[in-house]
């Protein structure tokens, strides 16, 4: 995980309310000096594409980082058709109904080139993170764009895949962004980037309640809209999963990257099933002499949920 120095940071995402939380998170952490967001790529997921996209440049607009450039990326998995899309926890917008019009444009359409200029590019003579909230079909057309991809990259935090007793969310073996494209999250697990994965197993234990929402102080432009997409997200996990609050998927898998005591981490060998109905599950086995060296995955499967939870809502309360 990070030094001392703020990380530089790239976002591919498919926004989806949790991954707009996430976004003000790491605003707040920008805002600070405790990295610097340097873009975001967007991915259909959630939502389609386009929604996606404009969803990310609505968010950092709210949020004051007008000049954090947004790209737009793949609009379908590598090698599926998909037309599921998680709208029961997103609404049709991909934001809970709070989307509204007036923001930036984009500033470009082919997420996966922009990845790997900026990683050969370096920032100040370093090597940026890339934190992949979404499928992971840019990361993947990444990789094949740049084969020393993993050269080029600090670290790869991915929200993705579930390994113990969740099983899945959006299949009972399969996790969101794994299933909406097995191909991409196998590519990228059998990869030699650098993953540090966080999946279900811990991302299901930090739950923001509705008392935690009434809490922020909404007298600020972001706090307000992090307070909004809570309470959205409350109603639609109470009628989805009948939880008593809301699943911080994606702010987890960024406030690892903020606080590191946050997450434990075990290497493990991940595979992602592509064929047949159990495409996009995911399992983490230790390394085996047939593996021929293959990298082993950084796998979070210990969270410290009382940090979790502080580190997520001190930075949607606002400065
Ligand atoms: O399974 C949860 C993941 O799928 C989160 O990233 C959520 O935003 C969706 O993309
Ligand atoms: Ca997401």
């Amino acid at each position: 995980m990070p030094g001392d120095e703020p990380i530089r940071l790239l976002v591919d995402c498919d926004p989806g309310i949790d991954d707009a939380i996430m976004l003000l998170l790491l605003a707040h952490h920008h805002r600070r000096g405790d990295l610097v967001l340097d873009a975001v790529t967007a991915v259909a997921g959630n939502v389609p594409l386009d929604k996606t996209t404009r969803n990310a440049r609505f968010v950092l607009d709210r949020a004051g980082l007008v000049d954090v450039p947004v790209y737009s990326g793949a609009a379908q998995p590598l090698a599926r058709r998909h037309t599921e899309q998680a709208v029961a926890f997103h609404g049709p917008d991909g934001l809970g109904g709070l989307y509204g019009p007036d923001h930036g444009g984009i500033d470009g359409g082919d997420a996966a080139v922009e990845i790997v200029r900026r990683a050969r590019a370096g920032v100040d003579g370093r090597r940026p993170w890339l934190l992949a909230t979404g499928a992971l079909t840019n990361v993947a057309i990444a990789l094949a764009l740049e084969p020393a991809l993993a050269d080029l990259l600090e670290g790869v935090v991915v929200m993705g895949g579930a390994f113990g007793a969740p099983g899945g969310n959006w299949r009972p073996w399969a996790e969101y962004n794994f299933y909406f494209d097995p191909e991409a999250a196998r590519r990228v697990c059998e990869s030699t980037l650098p993953i540090s994965i966080v999946p279900l197993d811990v991302t299901e234990r930090v739950v923001i309640t509705e008392a935690d929402a009434e809490a922020i102080d909404r007298r600020q432009g972001p706090s307000q809209l992090a307070a909004d997409l809570l309470t959205q997200s409350i109603e639609n996990h109470r009628r989805q999963m009948h939880l008593d609050g809301c699943l911080m998927h994606d702010p987890l898998a960024a406030a690892a990257l903020v606080d590191e005591s946050i997450l434990r981490w075990v290497p493990r060998v991940v595979d992602v099933c592509t064929e047949g109905e159990l495409a996009g599950h995911s399992f983490a086995r230790t390394a085996h002499h047939a593996d021929r060296g293959r990298r082993e995955s950084h796998v979070a499967l210990y969270v410290d949920v009382d940090r979790a939870r502080a580190t997520i809502l001190n930075a949607l309360g606002g400065d």
